[in-house]
């Protein structure tokens, strides 16, 4: 039974927020059912911005293989592994620097659109002009069919097709074309009505505790036009609701008839929030805590995955190398 590949990586930068889970990460634990999946912390990548200060880099591998081993990754099912363990994507990412024409890396539009938003970093480095020659090497060393991304990640993935396709015009049939996998991602706003982001600290940790999630519940931003209960309100511009609609699929028209009538008050409808969420990932939030009763977890759980994808990527460099005739 031949499954497909999938291939897709996270960039250790911090604790995962709910928009992480419900853009990538929930998707994830269902593709791992679906076919043959490496998923890596893309170390590497998070240097590409990050490469002045280095000191968070381990506790945030640690947290962010937490968080997914949390949200049901299972080492059994998938191959979870480090980057920078597997030095092939760095061979394979100095071999595809050679024939990418450096026009393809300064036109593409995140390298452009980063250059002018990071500005409090100095960013006009080598490492990060190459940063999607370094995704393509994560992507064709494993042959992947498909890589699961969010819509900005979909320039990386057209420029590892050309990437791809030069390859196997110089030197042979070697890659597959890899296509991206779109999730039809589930829009939670911020705690203040803007997009979630950590920059804006409106976020909402995926291992944030029951009490921590009821808190930030309460301090959520709803319709502005409400000041008493009996006024009525207008669900559609309300953050809360839009958090029902995800949470609370069940009682939804129940809670916009009530909020458009003045029938429940807002501090009543974010309890209900609370309880709801709570209930949602409190499955979680239990698996979380036995992870953390167990210290090796994470070490054991990644050299497992590092073993595998190693093995995958061996077989690939071979290939690549003696296409090159360079073995
Ligand atoms: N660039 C991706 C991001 O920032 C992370 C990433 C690195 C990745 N290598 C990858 C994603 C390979 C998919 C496949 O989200
Ligand atoms: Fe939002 Fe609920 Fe208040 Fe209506 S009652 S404005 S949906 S918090």
């Amino acid at each position: 039974m031949d499954r497909k590949i999938i291939v897709s990586g996270m960039r250790p930068t911090g604790a995962l927020h709910l928009g992480n889970y419900f853009g990538a990460l929930e998707n994830w634990v269902r593709l791992q059912e679906e076919f043959e999946c490496y998923f890596f912390v893309a170390d590497w990548h998070a240097l590409t911005t990050g490469y002045e200060d280095t000191s968070e880099i381990k506790k945030n591998i640690n947290e962010l293989v937490i968080d997914w081993l949390s949200a049901g990754l299972d080492p059994n099912k998938c191959v979870l592994f480090l980057q920078s363990s597997i030095k092939e994507h760095a061979e394979l990412h100095l071999l595809l620097s050679m024939t990418t024409p450096l026009s393809w890396l300064t036109r593409c539009p995140t390298y452009k659109d980063q250059l002018t938003q990071l500005k409090d970093k100095d960013i006009t480095t080598y490492g990060f002009l190459g940063y999607p020659c370094l995704m393509a090497s994560d992507i064709l060393l494993y042959k992947a069919s498909f890589v699961p991304v969010g819509e900005d990640q979909l320039p990386h993935l057209e420029l590892t097709r050309e990437i791809a396709r030069r390859f196997n015009y110089l030197y042979g049939n070697v890659f597959p074309e890899p296509q991206g996998k779109l999730t039809q991602a589930k829009v939670l706003p911020g705690t203040d009505g803007r997009k979630m982001s950590k920059s804006y600290g409106n976020t909402i940790a995926f291992s944030d505790s029951p009490e921590v999630i009821r808190k930030k519940v309460m301090t959520m931003v709803t319709d502005p036009q409400r000041i008493k209960k009996t006024d009525p309100g207008h669900p559609e511009v309300c953050s809360v609701f839009a958090y029902h609609k995800i949470f609370n699929d069940g009682e939804l028209s129940k809670i916009e008839e009530e909020c458009k009538g003045g029938k429940i008050g807002c501090v009543q409808c974010k309890r209900h929030l609370s309880d709801k969420m709570v209930e949602y990932f409190a499955p979680m939030y239990e698996k979380r805590q036995e992870l953390l009763k167990k210290p090796g977890i994470v070490d054991e759980v990644i050299n497992a995955g590092n073993k595998k994808a190693l093995e995958k990527a061996s077989v690939t460099m071979k290939e690549i190398r003696s296409a090159m005739r360079i073995d």
